[in-house]
């Protein structure tokens, strides 16, 4: 549906300096698909979204929406961004001041349209969409008298009756309350499912980027370092920085002697013990290997206790305990090196107890990239 390869744009200074921007970036959207750009700040994540939609004139690569080039830098075409029918709402979103909150919504209905509706129709989608970012009661009050957050979810029932082509969501609830957001975010799962419009979704917010997207690009200095499917993500890191970035992770290196075969386990030495570890793809034996278990995957018990065999185990003594209703959270000190565990199950242990920590084999993630 959209594919972008090779794109590449480098801001540089008025004296000539080269600084950020995104270096070389790959990939393809499914139709319907919601898709999400998610790293920190500074990765890059804009400056993707502004050069699909135009906004932006990269040094090299091509994007394509449909069977139409949009940028190629090889053949010279650059479609101008208001030729290119795809919506795009921001982080510091723009609504008309002289209008109410309906003839904003119902603006991009009405206007330059190949698509005509029906005065019915128009009323039937903005009201729709007007509701489903919680702005139903709103319809005939001037937008001038809305919120920051309220004007932020009007820029966002906007873009979606517009019905484009291709939608650029760049960080479109960034500027609303924890409740709402949440809220908004699957309400806008559902009306971008509704709707079946195409989507890239940026946000710097992992678990934003987990509940709502089909697939996730994840962005580091520039470039995208790991592309999946969000539980892919989260356990299936290729790399620390992906382990650390999406949620909480505990972090071991060791050393292989033998090959490592796709999708199975293999013995990797660490100066903990040995342990088993699932390894994603293939690995040639080598010195360093880095492996990863996540605190909730890991189950802790009194030393002594009775443990489900196959399991890696590792023993140490308990540091501390922190109730936070939902999950407990123990630190144990395993010969020198802590580890985090989470676990819904309050344990019958305290601060200094001897302890067995044990996790399986599928959970212990090898991280095939330094
Ligand atoms: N207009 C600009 N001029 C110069 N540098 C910029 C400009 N916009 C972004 N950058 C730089 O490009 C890099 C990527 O920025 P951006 O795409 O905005 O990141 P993100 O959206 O992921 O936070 C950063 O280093 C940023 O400082
Ligand atoms: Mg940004």
């Amino acid at each position: 549906m959209l594919s972008v390869s090779g794109l590449f744009k480098q801001y540089i200074s008025h004296d000539g300096t080269p600084g950020g921007g995104v270096f070389g970036a790959d990939f393809t959207l499914k139709e319907g698909e919601l898709f999400t750009l998610l790293g920190p700040s500074g990765c890059g994540k804009t400056t993707t979204l502004r050069s699909i939609a135009g906004l932006e004139t990269p040094q090299k690569g091509r994007i394509t929406l449909g069977s139409r080039d949009l940028f190629n830098s090889q053949s010279g075409v650059n479609v101008p961004m208001y030729d290119r029918d795809i919506g795009m709402v921001f982080q510091s979103y723009a609504i008309w001041p002289h209008m109410t909150v309906y003839e904003n919504a119902a603006y991009p209905l009405k206007v330059g349209r190949k698509k005509k509706y029906s005065g019915a129709e128009v009323e039937r989608k903005v009201k729709e969409a007007l509701d489903m970012v919680g702005l139903g009661a709103f319809i005939q009050r001037p937008s001038t008298q809305l919120s920051g957050g309220q004007q932020q979810r009007l820029a966002l029932a906007r873009a979606f009756t517009r019905e484009p082509d291709l939608l650029l969501l760049d960080e479109p609830l960034s500027n609303l309350d924890a409740q709402l957001r949440e809220q908004m975010r699957s309400e806008l799962k559902r009306l971008q499912k509704e709707t079946g419009v195409t989507a890239i979704y940026v946000t710097h917010d992992q678990s934003e980027a987990l509940a709502i997207s089909d697939r996730i690009a994840v962005m580091n200095e520039g470039k995208i370092v790991q592309l999946g499917q969000p539980k892919d993500i989260y356990n299936r890191p290729t790399s620390e920085f992906v382990a650390h970035f999406i949620g909480r992770t505990n972090l071991i290196h060791g050393e292989m002697a033998h090959d490592a075969v796709a999708e199975a386990t293999e013995t990797v030495a660490t100066p903990l013990g040995a342990l088993r570890c699932f390894f994603p793809g293939t690995a040639k034996a080598r010195k360093d290997i880095a492996i990863v278990v996540r605190p909730e995957h890991i189950r802790i018990r009194k030393a002594g206790a009775a443990l489900e065999d196959g399991d890696n185990r590792l023993t140490g003594r308990l540091k501390a305990e922190t109730y936070l209703g939902e999950i407990v959270e123990y630190v144990v000190d395993v010969a020198g090196k802590e580890f985090l565990v989470r676990t819904p199950f309050v344990q019958p242990i305290g601060p200094g107890d001897a302890v067995t920590l044990s996790f399986a084999p599928e959970r212990t993630i090898a991280l095939l990239e330094a």
